[in-house]
């Protein structure tokens, strides 16, 4: 017998014991804990008919590389690490929102290069992109670009990829990224990202 189903059987012998008490006994004391056994009793039914729903942790995206076919496969994957484990709708919005903490990533895959956009995400602190919706000098946004490869992000290089090609495509750009630049897992011992070199923080105004 499930769990649930013997709570209700214990729920059910306490409301017919105070159905009992109260139709046998003349007793106060005893009617009243019968009473209240009843109501305690009926209380814990209800409870236990509430649907059951067991919250777990979101299900982990499976990156199966055999699934992945095509560049466009890729970026549908993308997507998914862009609205979900990547974080990056958190902050980033694509299409213009007054709101917004962070650059909007609109049209961003046409804007930005390949090569720029890997390292926007793995050396976020190498260029600084900065405010420009406002008049005077431009500012620093109020929020900054975590390290996506590294925690708590944390995505691997073939999630970087993949988001990559889902900023190309949603930019209307071609796909530069290959499925063929996809780390097949087992053949290589350490993913390191490749990461550009980088100085001591600069802060870049771009125009
Ligand atoms: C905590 C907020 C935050 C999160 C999460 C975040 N970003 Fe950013 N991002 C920023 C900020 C702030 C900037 C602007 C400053 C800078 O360039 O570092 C930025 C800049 C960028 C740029 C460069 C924009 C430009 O025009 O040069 C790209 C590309 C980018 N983010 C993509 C992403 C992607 C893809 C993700 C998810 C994998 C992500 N960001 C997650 C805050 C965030």
């Amino acid at each position: 017998m499930s769990e649930v189903a013997t709570l209700q059987l214990i729920g059910l012998m306490i409301v017919g014991s105070g159905t009992l008490i109260l139709l046998l006994i003349r007793a106060q004391f005893a009617r009243v804990i019968g009473f209240v056994g009843i109501v305690l009793g009926l209380f814990t039914l209800v409870a236990l008919s509430v649907p059951q729903m067991a919250s777990l942790p979101p299900i982990e995206e499976k990156f199966d590389i055999a699934t992945v076919k095509t560049p466009t496969d890729m970026a549908a994957i993308g997507q998914k690490i862009f609205f979900s484990k990547g974080q990056c709708a958190l902050c980033h919005t694509i299409g213009p929102s007054e709101s917004a903490r962070c650059p909007d990533l609109k049209g961003i895959g046409a804007k930005l290069s390949r090569e720029f956009l890997f390292e926007s995400l793995t050396q976020p602190q190498a260029y600084i992109y900065l405010d420009y919706r406002h008049g005077g000098q431009p500012k620093e946004y109020p929020a900054r670009m975590p390290y996506i490869n590294k925690n708590p992000i944390g995505l691997s290089k073939n999630e970087i990829l993949s988001v990559i090609a889902f900023l190309q495509q949603m930019s209307g750009e071609p796909i530069s990224v290959n499925v063929a630049e996809l780390e097949v897992p087992g053949q290589t011992l350490v993913a390191p990202v490749k990461v550009a070199q980088s100085g001591p923080v600069d802060v870049v105004q771009a125009h």
